[in-house]
């Protein structure tokens, strides 16, 4: 009984006239076929490793309803088409099914044209379905390669040119300490952005469970700009922290939040050049009107910032470059950089803004960025009190 044509069509239909019918349609049009009475000798069929393209489902029948042979079906992960048969006045049941995976239906009585059309029309488009699910495979696996194959090699790249720079090996001059930093500094931006990447992938796939709980905000914003105070000193760049001790903890994922700060931090002094400055902000603010209208229009204001008693507000403030107003808005979209960018400041892969923004949202709080071409950027987040997180 088992087939593994791939245009194999299965009727499923309870009157043998019906199928017979059907039957002789379409393998006069070249489908070969086969005939299940009930629901269940359907499921046995679909799911016992046969490979039919398609499925024509009869919506009424006794014992196992058409609705849920297809719910059945499509729990199990079968990928064949299911186009269903309905009855007069079945319509709306029809509609329920395609809600449930069907792709498309036909009303008896037949026209045959229409059949074979819609026939067609639901295999392509179960095919570029399966196709698509295969893309995202092949990204998942390209995710898992750049985890295993390049961030490994990259992290042992660093140790080995850190044991250099710090003369163990023998006497290094200033010159060549200098040389060895600026690699391990560029190392280390290609470890972030395969972070980036992994960690966006692990989210859209559900795979990145955040440990939310109260964390020192202030602590962690003094720890994370380290790094970042003492590359801006070496490249001539004014760095300050201002913290309010208005600043209470905050409910947030506290290796996801330094991730936010290093991003922000990072852009800075890519686009910062020497005598500039770079400022980090945070207070706590009562949420009033007047600090929610700051929000850009286009940023929607999640449930739990707006009914927070206080906001924390976080900014990273930079005298570098600044962005034209009308970039604003998609900097925080995957793979975006702002247009005729060169050299250093074209380096990275568009990805550090969207991580921000995903964790951010996480977090329950709103992000955006004001700037001016030639003056400056500043990147504001605000955030909900840890008691009214989402
Ligand atoms: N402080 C800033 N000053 C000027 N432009 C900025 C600043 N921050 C971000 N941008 C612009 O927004 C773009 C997107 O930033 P994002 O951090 O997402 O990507 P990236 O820095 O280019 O790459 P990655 O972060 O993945 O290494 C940048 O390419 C840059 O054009
Ligand atoms: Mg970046």
């Amino acid at each position: 009984m088992a087939s593994h044509a791939p245009d194999k069509i299965l009727i499923v239909d309870d009157n043998p006239e019906v199928a017979a019918t059907l039957k002789l349609y379409l393998e006069d049009r070249g489908y070969s076929t086969s005939w299940a009475d009930d629901g269940q000798t359907a499921l046995d069929l679909m799911l016992d490793g046969n490979n039919f393209a398609l499925v024509l489902l009869d919506i009424s029948m006794p014992d196992l309803d058409g609705l849920t042979v297809l719910k059945q079906l499509r729990n199990s992960g079968c990928d064949a088409a299911v186009v269903m048969m309905s009855g007069h006045g079945n319509e709306e049941m029809a509609v329920e099914c395609m809600r449930n995976g069907a792709e498309d239906y036909v009303s008896k009585p037949f026209v045959l044209s229409d059949l074979f059309q819609r026939i067609e029309r639901a295999r392509n488009h179960r095919q570029e379905l399966i196709e698509k699910r295969l893309l995202e495979q092949e990204k998942e696996n390209f995710s898992l390669m750049l985890s295993h194959d390049m961030k490994n090699p990259m992290t042992a790249v660093i140790g080995s040119i850190d044991i250099i720079r710090e003369g163990r090996l023998g006497p290094v001059n200033e010159e060549q300490v200098e040389y060895l930093q600026s690699a391990i500094d560029s190392c280390n931006e290609v470890v972030t952005m395969i972070d980036n990447l992994l960690d966006i992938r692990r989210f859209e796939t559900g795979k990145m469970p955040l440990n939310i709980r109260s964390c020192n905000i202030a602590e962690i914003i003094r720890k994370s700009c380290e790094p970042f105070a003492r590359t801006a000193k070496h490249d001539g760049i004014s760095f300050s922290i201002n913290i309010d001790s208005s600043v209470t903890d905050l409910a947030v994922d506290s290796r996801a939040f330094g991730r936010i700060l290093g991003n922000l931090l990072g852009n800075s002094l890519k686009f910062t050049p020497e005598d500039g400055e770079i400022e980090v902000s945070c207070s706590s603010v009562e949420n009033t009107q007047d600090n929610l209208a700051q929000i850009p229009p286009y940023v929607s204001i999640p449930h739990s910032l707006s009914k927070s008693v206080r906001l924390t507000r976080l900014s990273v403030r930079d005298t570098g470059n600044g962005m034209p107003q009308q970039e604003l808005g998609r900097i925080f979209d995957r793979f975006t950089q702002v247009k005729s960018r060169t050299g250093r400041e074209n380096i990275g892969a568009g990805l550090g803004l969207a991580f921000c923004k995903w964790a951010v949202e996480s977090f329950g709080g709103v992000i955006w960025a004001e700037s001016m071409v030639g003056i400056g950027s500043e990147i504001i987040i605000l955030l909900p009190d840890k008691d009214t997180h989402p």
